[in-house]
């Protein structure tokens, strides 16, 4: 107590009338503390240099912890829950927030990429050559951890039914990522048929073969590494293919028009062949919509869905080209 009352003549001696009648302010439990975490100051050398009113500094430290067990809880809480939920009904936002943001922030906390993640998910989760369970692992991931950019289940069905119709022997996928689409086509496919999966992303390409290893299906796709671009006039020469029965495009959505009209040049396509094109409305391809709808050589129809795992409206294109 000694040290308090030293504390509070000193403040009284300086003039600071808020420091008048401070005994009666402080609880006798707390000048108790008070006087014990003076002494402890003190024997550090601070006790000189205090000069605030004799608040008490427990109370200080409590306040502070509450405040940042507060502050961390309210943050986690909007990554967690808040922000997601908010964000479901926007693509343009869910897009910024789950491919920008949170992706950055777990790379960087995990030292992994989503990619590896996505790998991770399946090896823990997915049985050995059973494709479906490959497809519900990752869904189930991306649903419930981390969003990532596959086709997703909901729209994912509508390319399960286009290829289950069509029963395809060629298809190109422009656009591999993880290979999630490429298991949900390559499962249905009949035996002999084949696909072809484009992706320039090596580390992408990487975690793709692993994924459609586990999956069974490595006898039936083939993933080549390059730009779409650089591709497709080879197609005929270094894979011997005559023309695609299907092309599912998804890569990055400027070179959607492009490489239709690249393909058309290098005789891929036949009277029948299929065009089926994601995220036409999210983020959108507005150019080869436009060209598609009203092009006298393509009968096209849009299935209206969502963008993967959100709320947010998007669809696929499926175009019938005419000849
Ligand atoms: C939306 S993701 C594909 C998702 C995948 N089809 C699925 O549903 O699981 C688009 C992928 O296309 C690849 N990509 C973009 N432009 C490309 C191009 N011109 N040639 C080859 N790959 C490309 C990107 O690296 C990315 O992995």
């Amino acid at each position: 107590m000694h040290s308090l009352h030293a504390h509070i003549q000193q403040s009284s001696e300086m003039g600071d009338g808020r420091k008048k009648g401070g005994e009666e302010l402080v609880s006798h439990k707390c000048s108790h503390m008070f006087s014990k975490l003076n002494r402890f100051s003190s024997s550090w050398g601070g006790g000189e240099k205090s000069t605030g009113s004799p608040a008490c500094p427990h109370m200080m430290w409590l306040t502070l912890l509450y405040s940042c067990t507060g502050g961390a809880a309210l943050l986690y809480a909007l990554y967690k829950w808040v922000i997601p939920a908010a964000v479901q009904h926007h693509g343009g936002l869910a897009l910024v927030w789950h491919d920008f943001i949170v992706e950055r922030l777990m790379n960087t906390l995990t030292w992994s990429t989503r990619p590896q993640r996505i790998l991770r998910a399946v090896q823990q989760s997915a049985t050995r050559g059973d494709p479906r369970s490959v497809v519900r692992a990752i869904d189930q991931f991306c649903r419930h951890k981390e969003w990532a950019m596959n086709v997703g289940d909901e729209k994912g069905c509508i390319l399960d039914s286009v290829v289950s119709e069509l029963n395809p022997s060629t298809v190109l996928e422009l656009g591999t990522y993880c290979g999630y689409s490429t298991v949900r086509i390559a499962s249905l496919l009949p035996p002999h048929a084949k696909l072809i999966t484009l992706e320039f992303n090596p580390d992408f390409a990487a975690v793709a073969r692993q994924v459609i290893a586990w999956a069974g299906l490595q006898g039936k796709v083939q993933l080549v590494e390059g730009a779409s671009g650089d591709w497709i006039p080879k197609m005929k020469e270094q894979f011997g293919v005559k023309t695609f029965d299907l092309v599912f495009l998804d890569h990055w959505k400027d070179r959607y028009l492009p490489d239709t009209k690249l393909m058309e040049e290098c005789g891929l396509l036949r009277k029948g062949s299929i065009l089926l094109a994601d995220n036409v409305i999210c983020p959108g391809t507005p150019d080869y919509l436009e060209y598609v709808r009203n092009s006298p050589r393509y009968k096209s129809q849009y299935f209206k869905s969502h963008l993967e795992y959100t709320k947010a409206e998007d669809g696929l294109e499926k175009s019938v080209f005419l000849g």
